[in-house]
């Protein structure tokens, strides 16, 4: 592994085992996807190994199966609809705590489990820290619906890209069984804006626009020593 590997990974373990230690007693936590919330569940298990009693709702395939690796017992959004806490990754984050989500197609389920907490914590490393949103926002749509959502998309001034798997020939399809437009835009002046207008196109299932849970966030931004917590309270008006 090189160096720059190295501190990723530092940053990525510091973030997700400081949000595994901020997990209580019988809270329902929700658990995102990604590689930082691997490290999460790594230190989830040790603890619940030691004795703490948690239950967790998946966002994805790959969490689920992680989770019962790891002996973390599972629950759904049927059985608890509000839960405790979500811990989940993100691609970029604003200063207003405004995320862009959806690199492993999952956050269609990450914003479904994101709602139904009371707090949403966020683990990052330093590099996802940006003063402006500017990474390809990815939209599920229903393949059905594709080509007239992405001339909508066109006209919103973004340039859409079907995602195409890897070893799979095609289109990636969604752990909802839908297909994600990349949608690169030059800027996003208005994230909250952006995210509405395109939940508005019909077809479209979820966007990885996070705009609406700054309130309950909680940023965990992982470092090589330690980590730095940013909340709604740091936000500069
Ligand atoms: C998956 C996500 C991930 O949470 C996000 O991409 C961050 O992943 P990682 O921690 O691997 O960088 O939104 O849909």
């Amino acid at each position: 592994m090189d160096e720059k590997a190295r501190t990723l990974t530092a940053e990525k373990t510091a973030a997700g085992f400081r949000a595994a230690d901020m997990v209580e007693n019988d809270m329902v936590i929700g658990l995102g996807t990604g590689s930082t919330v691997f490290y999460m569940i790594e230190r989830l298990s040790a603890r619940i190994r030691d004795g703490l009693r948690v239950s967790g709702i998946p966002t994805s395939y790959q969490t689920a199966i992680r989770a019962r690796e790891y002996g973390i017992p599972l629950t759904t959004l049927d059985d608890c609809p509000v839960i405790d806490l979500a811990i989940d990754g993100a691609d970029e984050v604003d200063p207003h705590l405004n995320l862009i989500k959806g690199r492993g197609a999952a956050h269609t389920r990450e914003k479904c489990v994101a709602a139904a907490a009371f707090r949403f914590i966020v683990v990052v490393d330093e590099q996802k820290v940006v003063p402006r949103l500017s990474a390809p926002v990815p939209v599920e749509v229903i393949p059905f619906a594709v080509r007239p959502v992405m001339n909508q998309l066109r006209e919103f001034g973004c340039l859409p890209k079907i995602r195409e798997g890897v070893k799979k020939d095609g289109p990636v399809i969604t752990d909802n069984g839908n297909f994600i437009i990349d949608c690169s835009f030059t800027e996003i002046p208005n994230p909250a804006n952006l995210e509405t207008t395109i939940a508005r196109i019909p077809g479209v299932v979820e966007s990885g626009l996070f705009c609406g849970f700054t309130e309950k966030t909680t940023v965990i931004v992982g470092n090589e020593k330690d980590c730095r917590i940013i909340t709604s309270t740091d936000i500069v008006p």
